[in-house]
């Protein structure tokens, strides 16, 4: 296995090299078109967070510039990469399981299709080695650092008849400008910063994804410009942590100095971010995010667990006093904001005691969406090695009662806005039914609405008229 490697070769020529692997594979593409009359397709699964979803467009971005073309049927591609998640156990096995059909489905119907994984679980030693035990049928393993080497690493493939493994443990250089394909013609996401220094004690995902790095302010500007000019309107900025955006780069420039930069970019309409970490949202962040039009009424704010001691065992660096007391700030500043949040319930040690706070921060927040999660052990952090586990049972008891009190919350919040006329960035067609637009308000409430689909892509005056809790119905004005 090739560990431990770090990258000599500036950014450029890195990117300037994997486009003209890129080349190579789309000639062997075309070749095979001519000769079979059939486009090679690619299938591409994104699990986990914002950050892999926005990644996977990268990679079928360059998947695209080699002469594949997207099918959103698994049984039908050439080519089929999962980018991985492991902050729960649920996300793991689901692969594994994925893994086990796709054995079968190599050996009955198509011994020449790639399987390629990558992203957060391909960083942990333990996977690497089930794969290379139990999951022979994969061709190609690669993390989270390196993913702008998919050509190369197929090209090597190809030369090898082995699987190939290609994980590094950290990454220095930020490859700029690598071909992408957008989910939303109107929305993009814009990574400005990788990794993580947090290390709350349940996470893996420090170890995943290595150390902060921040991308150059103008690198990003430069993006989100030439975002703005392709049609797009809203751009989510995207970092395990935004608040600590800039921190340390050679020039140091705050996430409040870039929002405002980014308010300032012509034909951007909406800005969001997220994560943020409650112990570094300073005063100058809610002080920028009041002051600039464009960022949207609405904040992601995890707090985890409302218990002051579970929150130091989770070494989140707050109390449940500073959270609340920072909530009071935001919504003092900003009245009518949203909040969103993450919680996780049964944490070692966590008493009924610990929940109950837990409880009471989501009575005295009252946000407008929350996610919720039970504490699933992660190996190599931590929390793992902690005593007093908390049985399942009682978890998920608490998990259940927690849901009764917020999801009446979550109900209630949102019969705030019931009867206002609010701006919808109509987003896609519904499914079902094509004469049905989905769009989001500014405060990420969804919105179903009828309207034809020439309103994609434009901010429609809509009346809520019905709450739905996690949805509603409006009407156009
Ligand atoms: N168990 C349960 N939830 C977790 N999260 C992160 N690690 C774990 C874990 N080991 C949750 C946190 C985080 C979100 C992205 O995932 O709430 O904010
Ligand atoms: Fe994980 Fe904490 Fe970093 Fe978020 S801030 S990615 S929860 S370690």
């Amino acid at each position: 296995m090739e560990k431990q490697r770090t990258v000599a070769i500036p950014a450029e020529a890195e990117l300037a090299r994997q486009m003209e692997y890129i080349r190579q594979i789309r000639q062997q593409n075309d070749e095979y078109f001519k000769k079979t009359g059939e486009q090679k397709k690619f299938y591409s699964l994104a699990m986990g967070c914002q950050m892999n979803a926005h990644d996977s467009e990268k990679l079928e971005g360059m998947l695209d510039e080699m002469g594949y073309i997207r099918t959103e049927e698994e049984t039908d591609a050439d080519f089929i990469i999962y980018n991985t998640c492991c902050v729960r156990e649920n996300a793991e096995l689901k692969v594994y399981g994925k893994l086990g059909w796709l054995k079968h489905y190599k050996e009955s119907k198509n011994p020449n299709a790639i399987v390629a994984l990558c992203g957060c679980m391909m960083q942990q030693d333990t996977v690497l080695e089930t794969i290379r035990k139990k999951y022979r049928h994969v061709d190609l393993v690669f993390g989270t650092f390196n993913l702008y080497k998919l050509p190369e690493l197929i090209l090597a493939r190809q030369e090898s008849g082995s699987t190939i493994f290609d994980i590094w443990q950290q990454q220095e250089e930020i490859v700029e400008d690598l071909p992408s394909i957008r989910h939303f013609p109107y929305k993009a996401s814009v990574n400005i910063m990788f990794g993580c220094n947090n290390f709350c004690s349940y996470c893996i995902v420090p170890y995943v994804r290595g150390r902060e790095r921040s991308r150059e302010p103008e690198d990003i500007l430069q993006e989100i410009r030439a975002l703005a000019a392709d049609g797009v309107k809203e751009v989510m900025l995207l970092g395990q942590n935004v608040n600590s955006y800039g921190k340390t780069l050679e020039h140091p420039v705050s996430f409040a100095q870039l929002l405002r930069m980014v308010n300032e970019i012509d034909g951007i309409e909406r800005i969001r971010f997220m994560t943020s970490h409650p112990k570094d949202m300073s005063d100058e962040l809610i002080q920028a995010m009041k002051e600039c039009d464009k960022v949207c009424k609405n904040l992601h704010l995890p707090f985890q667990s409302g218990s002051t001691e579970i929150l130091r065992r989770m070494n989140r660096k707050y109390t449940k006093e500073d959270y609340l007391e920072l909530v009071r700030k935001v919504k003092e500043a900003m009245p009518g904001i949203t909040l969103s949040t993450d919680i996780i319930v049964g944490f070692p040690g966590e008493t009924e005691e610990d929940f109950q706070e837990t409880l009471d921060v989501i009575r005295k927040v009252r946000y407008c969406t929350a996610f919720t999660f039970i504490y699933s052990k992660r190996t190599g952090t931590p929390a793992a090695t902690m005593e007093n586990q908390v049985p399942e049972d009682v978890v998920k008891d608490r998990f259940d009662r927690m849901l009764h009190v917020l999801n009446p919350i979550v109900h209630e919040v949102s019969e705030e806005q019931v009867g206002r006329t609010v701006l919808v960035l109509a987003e896609e067609v519904n499914k079902q039914d094509e004469h049905i637009l989905t769009g989001r308000t500014e405060e990420n409430g969804l919105v179903h609405f009828a309207g034809d689909k020439s309103l994609i892509g434009q901010m429609v005056p809509v009346k809520i008229i019905e709450n739905k809790t996690f949805y509603f119905i409006g009407e156009r004005v």
